[in-house]
C-alpha cells in the first residue's frame, strides 16, 4: 500500500486528535503494517478511502477500531521489577491496616499483565481484598483479552516467576494458562481514554501509568499527567514508565528515589 504525504498528515492529525499517540515522520511502515489488512478487509482500496470513511458521519466505529489497530500493546509481567517490589515492601505496609480500602489505578494497561501483577503483589501481603485495582485502556481489543486472564506459554515466559505461574493460575485449553478467579474477581477493567481529562474514576492511592506517555506530544504528556496527579490522594504514589518523567508544569508531586527506579509522591498539605 503506497501512502502519499498529504494522506499521512492528514491520518497522523485523526490519530493525535483520537489517541494522542503521535506519528513521527517517515512512520508510513506502522500504518501499512497495522492497517493494510484491515483496509482490505474493509473493502477499501486506500488510506485515503478509509479517511474518508471515519470522517463520514457514520465512521465512529470503524475510527474505533483504525486508533486500536495503531496502539502498541507491548507489555510483560512485573516490567522493571522496581515498581512491584516498592509497591510491596514500602508502599502497601503504610495503607496496611487503615480502616479504609486501599485504591490502585492502573492506567494504559493493555493485556493484563500490568494490573495482574500488581494483583499478586497485593495477595502476598494478604490485602487483595480489601483493595480497589481499577485498570483501563483506550483499546477494547487488548481489554477484552485482559478480562479472559487467558495467557500463552510465550507471554508467561515474559517476566512471570515460576512459583507465581503455580499460585495464580491454571491450565486452560491449548497450553494456555488463566489467572485464578480470586485475581480476576479483583481487577475491574473497563475503557478509558487518557485524552478525555478530568477522568470520572475517583480519587486513588497509587496509579500505575507506564510506557504510554512516551507516544505523546508534550502537550498531551502534561495534560494527561496532570489529570492523573487531580486523580490521587495526598501522599499518593504515581508510577511512570522507566524512560519517563512529569512534565515541568507539574506541582504538588515529589520524586521519590526506589534504588532501583523511582516514583512520584503527591504532596500531603
Ligand atoms: C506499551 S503499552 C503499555 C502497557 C503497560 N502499561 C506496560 O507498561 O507494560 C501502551 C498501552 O497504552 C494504551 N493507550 C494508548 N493511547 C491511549 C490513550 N489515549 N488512553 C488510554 N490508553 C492508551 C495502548 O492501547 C496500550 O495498551
Amino acid at each position: 500500500m503506497e501512502i502519499s504525504s498529504t494522506d499521512y498528515e492528514r491520518f497522523k492529525t485523526v490519530l493525535e486528535q483520537q489517541s494522542g499517540i503521535l506519528l513521527g515522520d517517515n512512520k508510513q511502515y506502522l500504518v501499512v503494517s497495522r492497517l493494510s489488512n484491515f483496509i482490505q478487509e474493509n473493502k477499501m482500496k486506500s488510506l485515503a478511502q478509509l479517511l474518508d470513511e471515519i470522517s463520514g458521519p457514520t465512521g465512529k466505529p470503524l475510527l474505533r477500531q483504525v486508533v486500536d489497530r495503531m496502539t502498541t500493546n507491548e507489555t510483560l509481567w512485573f516490567r522493571d521489577k522496581y515498581p512491584f517490589e516498592y509497591l510491596k515492601s514500602t508502599i502497601i505496609p503504610k495503607y496496611r491496616g487503615r480502616g479504609s480500602n486501599m485504591r490502585i489505578w492502573c492506567a494504559a494497561c493493555s493485556t493484563g499483565q500490568e494490573p495482574y501483577s500488581i494483583a499478586m503483589q497485593l495477595d502476598e501481603v494478604s490485602i487483595l481484598t480489601s483493595t480497589d485495582v481499577v485498570a483501563t485502556d483506550l483499546s477494547e481489543r487488548v481489554l477484552n483479552k485482559a478480562k479472559t486472564g487467558i495467557y500463552q506459554k510465550i507471554e508467561l515466559n515474559r517476566g512471570m516467576p515460576p512459583e507465581k505461574l503455580k499460585r495464580y493460575f491454571k491450565p486452560s485449553d491449548n497450553e494456555d494458562w488463566q489467572v485464578n478467579e480470586l485475581l480476576r474477581n479483583r481487577v475491574r477493567f473497563m475503557p478509558l481514554n487518557l485524552l478525555n481529562v478530568p477522568y470520572s474514576v475517583g480519587k486513588f492511592d497509587v496509579i500505575f501509568c507506564r510506557n504510554v506517555l512516551i507516544y505523546f506530544s508534550s502537550d498531551n504528556k502534561s495534560k494527561v499527567i496532570n489529570g492523573l496527579v487531580n486523580c490521587l490522594n495526598p501522599g499518593g504514589y504515581l508510577f511512570l514508565g522507566a524512560s519517563e518523567a512529569l512534565t515541568r508544569d507539574v506541582t504538588q508531586m515529589s520524586m521519590v528515589r526506589c534504588n532501583p527506579g523511582l516514583v512520584y509522591q503527591k504532596d500531603t498539605v
